[in-house]
C-alpha cells in the first residue's frame, strides 16, 4: 500500500476513529480541532469520549508518529495530501442541519489548500451541501480548480467504532471525478483489498444514502415499537413477535428493537434534517413518514414515564427509582439525545427521586442532569428503591441476579424499557416485571 497523508478536521466521535484508524492502516495522519483540550487530551494518549478498543490504536499512532495533532489550518493545510472534514453537523433551531461547522472549517482551510489536493467529507449533511462547499473552497483557495472534492460519508456505530471504520459494510464514494475516486481507492486500499465493497457515485447521491440509511433505520424501529403498542392493546409479546417476524429474510432481525426508542447524536437529528431538505425539495411523502417516525420515537420516552407512574401506584411523587442506564445505547459513554437520561429527568420533574447508574456516561450525565443522584454501583442505585427501571442495554444489566437485587430494594417492580431482560429469571425471584410491549 502506498501511504498518504492525510488530514482529519475535528477530533469527535467520528474523527478521532477515523484519525487513529487512518493511522493504523499506514497512512501519516495530521489531526486538527478547535477545542484546544481535545487536542491536548488526544496527543496525551487520552480519549475524551469512551469508545471500545480506541484507545490502543490512538497509542499506538502516537507512538509511531503516524499520528499527530495540531491546532494549525496552515500546518494541515501544507501538509495534507486528502481532508477529511469531520466537523459535526448538529440540528439547528428549525429542524434542519447546522452547517456552520462544516463552512467555518473550509473558510479556514481553503486558503492553505495545496494544488491537487483532495477534501472528502465524511460528516452527515443535506444532498447539495458538497457541491456548494467545493464552489465555496475553490472560489476562496489559492489553488482554485485544482482543488478536488468528494463526499465519503460515515456509518460507525458508536461502541462498534473501530471495526466499522476499518471493516465497513461498504464505501461510499461521491465523487466528480475519476481522480478523487483513484485516490480514495487508494486510501482505503487494504479493506478494499479484503473484499469491502465501494461504489462510487455522483456528490449528492452520496450524502442522500447516508440520511436515508439512518432514515430507514429510523422506521424500522419507529414500526416495531407502533407494533409493541399494538401488542399492548391486543394483549401480544412484541417479543415474541419480533423473533417471529425476525426470521422472515426479508425483514430480519437487526435493527428491529422494540422499546424506548433511538436517540444519541445522529439518528434524531438525521431524520429531522432530512424532513428539512425534503421540505425544501417539496418531497411531501418524505416529509409526513419522517414526521411520523419522530413522534412515534418520542412517544416511547413519556410511554416509559406512564408504565413508572402506573407501576408506582399512579404518583411519581417521592418515589424512590432505580434507573439502570443513562447512555443513548450500550457501549458508549454518549449522552446526546439519550431516551433513557430524558426518561431520568422527566421522572425527577415529576417528583421522583431517581438514583442512577451507568458504566461510563455519569460523568457526561451529570453536567445535563445535576439534579439526579448517581450512584456508583447498581446495588447502590436500587439500595431502598420502590421501582427499578431498565433503560440502556449494557450486557451488565442483562446479568444482573435478580436474587441479589432484590434483597436491598423496597419493592420488587422492574420495568424493562428495553425488551431484553430475562423474564422469567426476574418472576422467579419474586420480581413483578413490567415490559414495553407486553400487556401485564
Ligand atoms: N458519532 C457517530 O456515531 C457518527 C456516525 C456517522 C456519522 N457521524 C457524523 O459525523 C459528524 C461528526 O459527528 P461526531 O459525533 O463526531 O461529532 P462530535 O461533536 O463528537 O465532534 C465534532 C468535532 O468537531 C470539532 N470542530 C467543530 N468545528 C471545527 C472546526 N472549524 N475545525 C476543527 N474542528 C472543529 C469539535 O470541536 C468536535 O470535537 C456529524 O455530521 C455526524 O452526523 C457521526
Amino acid at each position: 500500500m502506498q501511504p498518504l497523508r492525510l488530514t482529519v478536521i475535528g477530533v469527535g466521535y467520528l474523527g478521532l476513529t477515523h484519525a487513529a484508524c487512518m493511522a493504523d492502516l499506514g497512512h501519516e495522519v495530521l489531526a486538527i480541532d478547535t477545542d484546544h483540550e481535545r487536542i491536548a487530551r488526544a496527543s496525551a494518549g487520552e480519549l475524551p469520549f469512551f469508545e471500545p478498543g480506541l484507545e490502543p490504536l490512538l497509542r499506538k499512532g502516537l507512538d509511531t508518529g503516524r499520528l499527530r495533532f495540531t491546532t494549525s489550518y496552515q500546518e494541515i493545510g501544507a501538509f495534507g495530501e486528502v481532508h477529511f472534514l469531520c466537523v459535526g453537523t448538529p440540528q439547528a433551531a428549525d429542524g434542519a442541519a447546522d452547517l456552520s461547522y462544516l463552512t467555518h472549517a473550509a473558510d479556514a482551510l481553503a486558503p492553505h489548500l495545496r494544488s491537487g489536493c483532495l477534501i472528502a467529507g465524511k460528516s452527515t449533511v443535506p444532498a447539495g451541501t458538497a457541491r456548494a462547499l467545493l464552489a465555496t473552497i475553490r472560489a476562496a483557495a489559492p489553488a482554485g480548480e485544482q482543488v478536488d472534492l468528494a463526499w465519503n460519508p460515515e456509518f460507525l456505530r458508536e461502541g462498534h467504532a473501530v471495526a466499522d471504520t476499518l471493516h465497513p459494510d461498504r464505501f461510499v464514494f461521491g465523487v466528480t471525478s475519476p481522480r478523487a475516486e483513484a485516490v480514495l481507492r487508494q486510501v482505503y486500499a487494504q479493506p478494499l483489498a479484503d473484499g469491502i465493497p465501494a461504489l462510487s457515485m455522483g456528490l449528492e447521491t452520496a450524502e442522500l444514502v447516508k440520511v436515508s440509511a439512518n432514515a430507514f433505520l429510523a422506521v424500522k424501529i419507529s414500526f416495531i415499537n407502533a407494533v409493541a403498542d399494538a401488542c399492548e392493546a391486543a394483549g401480544a409479546d412484541v417479543t415474541q413477535l419480533t423473533a417471529a417476524l425476525a426470521l422472515d429474510e426479508r425483514i430480519g432481525r437487526r435493527g428491529m428493537a422494540p422499546g424506548l426508542g433511538f436517540g444519541g447524536g445522529c439518528l434524531p437529528k438525521d431524520i429531522r434534517a432530512f424532513r428539512a431538505t425534503a421540505a425544501a425539495l417539496g418531497v411531501q411523502s418524505v416529509v409526513s413518514l419522517l414526521a411520523d417516525v419522530d413522534e412515534i420515537n418520542k412517544s416511547r420516552r413519556s410511554h416509559v414515564v406512564d408504565m413508572a407512574r402506573a407501576a408506582a401506584g399512579g404518583t411519581l411523587s417521592g418515589k424512590k427509582i432505580a434507573a439502570l442506564g443513562l447512555a443513548f445505547k450500550p457501549d458508549s459513554d454518549d449522552v446526546r439525545d439519550s431516551p433513557s437520561l430524558d426518561v431520568c429527568g422527566r421522572l425527577a420533574a415529576d417528583g421522583a427521586i431517581v438514583t442512577a447508574h451507568d458504566p461510563v456516561a455519569v460523568d457526561n450525565a451529570t453536567r445535563q442532569h445535576p439534579e439526579l443522584r448517581y450512584a456508583k454501583t447498581v446495588l447502590e442505585a436500587a439500595h431502598d428503591a420502590d421501582l427499578v427501571l431498565h433503560l440502556t442495554e449494557w450486557d451488565e444489566y442483562r446479568s444482573l441476579d435478580p436474587a441479589a437485587l432484590a434483597a436491598v430494594v423496597a419493592h420488587r417492580t422492574i420495568i424493562d424499557a428495553r425488551c431484553v431482560l430475562d423474564t422469567r429469571a426476574w418472576q422467579t425471584a419474586g420480581w413483578t416485571v413490567r415490559t414495553v410491549g407486553r400487556s401485564a
